[in-house]
């Protein structure tokens, strides 16, 4: 449809009338929510999205319902024009910039709420009350007014990808969910938005976190099948370290439920606070069955 500029577009209405015409032009439309800030994990999402899909649109919305009072919504980092320069070398077509308003054009206190059940009360569910319907809300919203064939979410936010994933499936949208693996630093840190916050100190620590998953990855390949023991022993050794873990859990892959010794798909999740920055990281494995 000869879209070679990007354009960048924010308004529900504008951007409807661009995504029509390139599905009238036959176009499979690639969809990457963020919330701006891009760094190269951010990127690798569009990439992927560019090698599966036509027309690729970036969200950049920085949403209000999924953060807590005391969380930092005002303080994230809001970088547009650094963002959309990174967008326009990776062959993004379109970013759409919504208002506060243009999505809540009734308030952010909505009747409507899109609430995963089963897959939002645990892990960062119970530290973030209400984070996750805040997710799944903005998220189903955004399904209905880009309607993607595709969308694109990295792995290192592995519960709220479960929760995406759930509520597409239940309320049968008609999008394919592609997970992009977790970028990291050399170091192992998962790349994130957040980084930004840590201080030169606080950075050379925070590796340790992917370090411990790898650690606690390799006793459990080992035969290690004691669960709440290992979780406990690196919750110490994190806050020895100068983190302050909300949680260390060994969990069913697909449930996200507490794993037994006996389950053989399982992921093992990390959140923790270093100063002001909480870090959150994932390792996903299976268990051959021969162990
Ligand atoms: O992962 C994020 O950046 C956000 O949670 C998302 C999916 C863009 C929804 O606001």
């Amino acid at each position: 449809m000869g879209l070679i500029n990007m354009q960048t577009i924010n308004t529900i209405q504008a951007l409807r009338a661009v995504i029509k015409e390139a599905k009238l032009a036959g176009k499979t439309i690639g969809f990457v929510p963020t919330m701006g800030n891009l760094h190269s994990g951010h990127i690798r999402l569009v990439e992927e999205a560019r090698k599966q899909c036509d027309v690729i649109v970036t969200s950049i919305f920085v949403n209000p319902t999924q953060f807590g009072a005391n969380e930092d919504f005002g303080s994230y980092p809001r970088t547009l024009e650094a963002d959309s320069a990174l967008l326009a070398d990776a062959h993004c077509n379109i970013v759409f910039t919504p208002t506060a308003l243009e999505m809540y054009a009734n308030g952010v206190s909505q009747s409507t709420v899109v609430s995963v059940a089963g897959l939002s009360e645990q892990l960062c569910g119970e530290h973030r009350a209400g984070h996750f319907a805040g997710v799944a809300t903005v998220v189903s919203k955004l399904f209905n007014i880009v309607q993607p064939d595709k969308a694109f979410f990295g792995e290192k936010d592995f519960q709220q990808l479960a929760v995406i994933r759930r509520f597409t499936t239940e309320l049968a949208f008609p999008i394919t969910i592609v997970g992009v693996p977790t970028e990291r630093a050399e170091d192992g840190l998962a790349l994130s938005s957040r980084n930004g916050y840590l201080s030169t100190e606080e950075r050379a620590i925070a590796p340790a976190i992917y370090k411990a998953l790898c650690q606690l990855r390799d006793a459990i390949l080992n035969g290690q099948r004691e669960y709440t023991m290992l979780c406990d022993a690196t919750v110490l050794h994190l806050q020895k370290l100068g983190f302050d873990p909300d949680y260390v859990a060994i969990q069913q892959g697909q449930n996200l439920q507490p794993a037994s010794a006996t389950d053989t798909d399982l992921v093992i999740l990390v959140a923790a606070k270093l100063g002001k920055t909480r870090l959150i990281d994932n390792i996903a494995f299976q268990i051959p069955s021969a162990l």
